[in-house]
């Protein structure tokens, strides 16, 4: 999944955010966009693009004159009859986290974090484990039975999804059935889906929030819960939140808890068992781990891009912008700036600066489960390569690849004994 060597730059003309060149190796684009245009219109989403990381930081630390209020829209627009099923469900994306620049995000935010800080996390490890060895113990099984496995819905999309429900106490709905409704929400949002495919994702992320709506306004949440604490908030002027508010925030935390992780332990084990002698160095040596998820985070993170929305006219890397542009930040391009990052191209566990990366965002809005994140797939790897020490990438394993226009990762990590 690294880009090959640039005998020429790719034409930034024929560039297409969803095109299958794109998303099977993004950086060469990246590239020739740093170098040659690093704040360019894009005909086909309407989005500018920034490319360069001081950039991409400037526009994160300044959250007043980029707004992040566009955060969530549907990059593709809805036809008529998707958005009628889900107003039938009452669906609305209220502000709430990440698309909140209003003076009820801080409160919100504080809620979500006490879930999530980095204390909670190191209690949570245990748990982590038990359920990652519980998953590997049925990989192991099935390679036993067959000679191979998917990784990929056995374990990496699993895990995350598992641990979230334990840490925000969520229940009466299966890991299964919250995979299909985040992964319906992600590409009904960040997707390019044919009209058809619109209406059938947002059946069920009609069905998603009316089940969000119910478990928020049901009052039977567990105390110590974060839908207790969320039904237990108080806004700025002392009011409680309003469902719509408390819906969206769960909805974004249920999303970005657990697509974004399964994501990025995918490529964190695709990427480890393409690497010439890192597998058996994993299980036992110190911080290995925990080094080689930050470089793939740099490298190759599950959120691609984000976006935000100019409040007034700005320039930005010397292009006057007006107000109301649609910045897309390219955040996987700003992990390869060789302004930042020397031989970017080159995967080194434990380089100096790795932590300049924004895969996490920065700023007001940083992601507040980043160590959440990067503690799931440190215990993912460690265990998997303890677990399953003489396993290899099966032969001949072409991964497809999600592609939306802010996530990416590959839907399937198929291997198998040597
Ligand atoms: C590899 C996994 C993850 C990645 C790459 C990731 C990335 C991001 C990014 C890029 C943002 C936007 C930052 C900004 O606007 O500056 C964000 C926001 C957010 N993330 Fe994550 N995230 C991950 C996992 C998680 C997890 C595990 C959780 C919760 C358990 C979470 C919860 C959130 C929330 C609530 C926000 C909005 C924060 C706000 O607006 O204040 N994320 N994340």
């Amino acid at each position: 999944m690294t880009s090959p060597a640039l005998d020429a730059s790719p034409p930034l003309g024929l560039l297409d955010l969803f095109g299958d060149g794109f998303v099977r190796d993004p950086h060469p684009w990246l590239d020739t966009l740093r170098a040659q245009a690093p704040v360019r219109h894009d005909p086909g989403t309407g989005l500018w693009l920034v490319s360069r990381h001081q950039d991409v930081l400037r526009v994160l630390l300044d959250p007043d004159a980029f707004r992040p209020d566009n955060a969530q829209h549907a990059v593709t627009p809805l036809p008529v009859a998707a958005l009628r099923v889900l107003a039938r469900s009452g669906f609305r994306l209220a502000p709430a986290l990440a698309n909140n620049g209003t003076a009820s995000h801080p409160g919100l935010r504080r809620l979500v974090t006490r879930f999530f800080h980095a204390r909670r996390v190191a209690a949570a490890v245990p748990v982590i484990e038990r359920v990652a060895d519980e998953l590997l113990g049925t990989a192991q099984e099935q390679l036993d039975a067959s000679g191979g496995c998917d990784l990929f819905p056995s374990f990496a999309q699993i895990l995350p999804c598992r641990v979230l429900m334990e840490l925000l106490g969520i229940d009466g709905v299966s890991p299964a059935t919250l995979i299909r409704w985040s992964d319906a929400s992600l590409e009904l949002f960040w997707g390019r889906p044919a009209p058809q495919r619109q209406l059938e994702l947002a059946a069920l992320v009609a069905e998603f929030h009316q089940w969000l709506t119910r478990a928020v306004t049901d009052g039977a949440a567990s105390p110590g819960s974060f839908l207790a604490s969320l039904a237990a908030h108080r806004l700025p002027d002392g009011e409680p939140l309003d469902v719509h508010t408390a819906v969206g925030a769960c909805f974004f935390v249920f999303i970005a808890g657990q697509s974004t992780t399964g994501q990025l332990i995918a490529t964190v084990l695709r990427l480890a068992l393409a690497e010439p002698g890192l597998w058996s160095r994993l299980a036992d040596e110190p911080g290995l781990a925990e080094a080689w998820v930050e470089e793939v985070l740099r490298r190759e993170p599950p959120v691609t891009t984000w976006r935000r929305v100019t409040a007034r006219p700005v320039e930005l890397g010397g292009v006057e912008l007006p107000g109301g542009a649609q910045l897309l930040l390219m955040l996987m391009g700003s992990g390869s700036d060789p302004e930042v990052f020397s031989a970017p191209e080159d995967m080194c566990p434990h380089r100096a600066d790795v932590r300049r990366h924004l895969a996490f965002g920065a700023g007001r809005h940083r992601c507040p489960g980043a160590s959440l994140a990067r503690t799931e797939a440190a215990v993912a790897l460690r265990t998997a390569a303890r677990r399953l020490p003489d396993i290899r990438t099966a032969a001949a394993e072409y991964a497809p690849m999600l592609g939306l226009l802010s996530f990416r990762a590959p839907l399937r990590v198929a291997v198998e004994r040597p």
